[in-house]
């Protein structure tokens, strides 16, 4: 295929100003379609939280709410309802901003529709609609609370290092991080159990888009494009700094320690345990970018390009947010991760 052609995706054509579109490159176009998809799928499961423990209006409809389980989430901060609220709705307009951005620019738009398969929650105040993940059987990684808080270690520096669990528990296990039926709803120290687990899933998820938007945006060729991965990423870094603050609630007292008497899963209190498991830091601490030789900086991550798209798809499928989806919906999301890490910046 010639430099011209496979440069070009769409050819420029006349808008409704009158004004030349410009076109979008291949690798872009796999840029922003795996992000559009990520988008969605945060969509489908912020909806959810949502609908059990958010505000239901205009701009985010569907559920009725939850009573005891939003009672649960407001133990650990009395605006958590809100926040769930105005995070769904930030997600929703992320995909949706993504898709017809693609549209408008002759590419395809990511539909997930196909893969709407999964029954979700049970309990009062769920749609009952079906769902394309899964916050029932959740295996959570919480390494990046120490990740954060480390002076010394940078996951793209030492991709070896293991950065030590902040709630050990979460990652050996499935749990759910919403009632799934009503059955769910007692004892109180398994409901608050939930809400906990739901708190750090929140920052754990939220983490991930914080990394993935600047390592995606290092290959965009469009500075158009860059400019959209670059403003849309640090609101999901917004989301991470807020729900680090509720998972910290969740390991402090007076909630923190909790032991659900159902299951054995186990929060601690991380008082006093040091600056690596320090329970009320919200804010990164530096660490070496790019070389040791160069002083510390306060910064996102892992920020490594290579792989992001594909990494950040085996993230989620480790935890356990796609348990029950279809080997075609894998395939598909394979497709979108390997052609995102495909696209290269022109000119590189
Ligand atoms: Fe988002």
């Amino acid at each position: 295929m010639s430099v011209v052609a496979d440069r070009v995706l769409a050819k420029d054509k006349d808008d409704d100003s009158g004004e030349a579109r410009h076109t979008l490159t291949r690798g872009d176009a796999a840029l922003l379609r795996f992000a559009a998809a990520a988008e969605i799928l945060e969509s489908d499961f912020w909806i959810q939280y949502n609908e059990l423990g958010g505000i239901q209006d205009a701009e985010v409809p569907g559920g009725f709410g939850n009573p005891a389980y939003t009672a649960k989430l407001a133990n650990l901060d009395g605006d958590f309802a809100q926040y769930i609220h105005d995070n769904t709705d930030d997600e929703i307009t992320h995909f949706t901003f993504l898709n017809a951005y693609l549209e408008s620019h002759g590419a395809q738009p990511v539909d997930l529709e196909p893969f709407r398969t999964l029954a979700g929650s049970k309990a009062t105040g769920s749609s009952g609609k079906l769902r394309l993940t899964n916050l029932m059987k959740l295996t959570l990684d919480t390494s990046w609370w120490t990740r954060y808080r480390s002076d010394t270690n940078n996951p793209d520096l030492d991709p070896t290092f293991v950065f030590p669990q902040a709630v050990p528990g979460l990652s050996k296990g499935t749990f759910t991080a919403i009632p799934r039926d009503n059955s769910d709803l007692t004892p109180d120290t398994h409901l608050q159990a939930i809400a906990n687990t739901a708190a750090f899933h929140m920052p754990t998820i939220e983490q991930g888009g914080n990394s993935l938007y600047p390592s995606l945006a290092q290959r965009a060729t469009s500075v158009e494009v860059l400019r959209i991965l670059i403003s849309i990423g640090p609101t999901e870094t917004m989301h991470f700094q807020t729900w680090s603050d509720k998972a910290g609630a969740a390991v402090s007292p007076p909630i923190a320690p909790l032991v659900d008497p159902t299951n054995g899963l186990t929060f601690p209190d991380l008082t006093g345990g040091g600056e690596t498991v320090q329970n009320n830091l919200i804010m990164p601490e530096p660490c070496p970018f790019l070389s040791r030789r160069l002083p510390k900086c306060s910064i996102i991550r892992p920020t490594e390009t290579r792989g992001a798209a594909m990494g950040a798809l085996a993230f989620l499928t480790a935890m356990g947010l796609f348990a029950g989806q279809s080997p075609k919906f894998f395939a598909f999301m394979r497709d979108l991760a390997e052609d995102a890490d495909q696209a290269r910046r022109m000119g590189d």
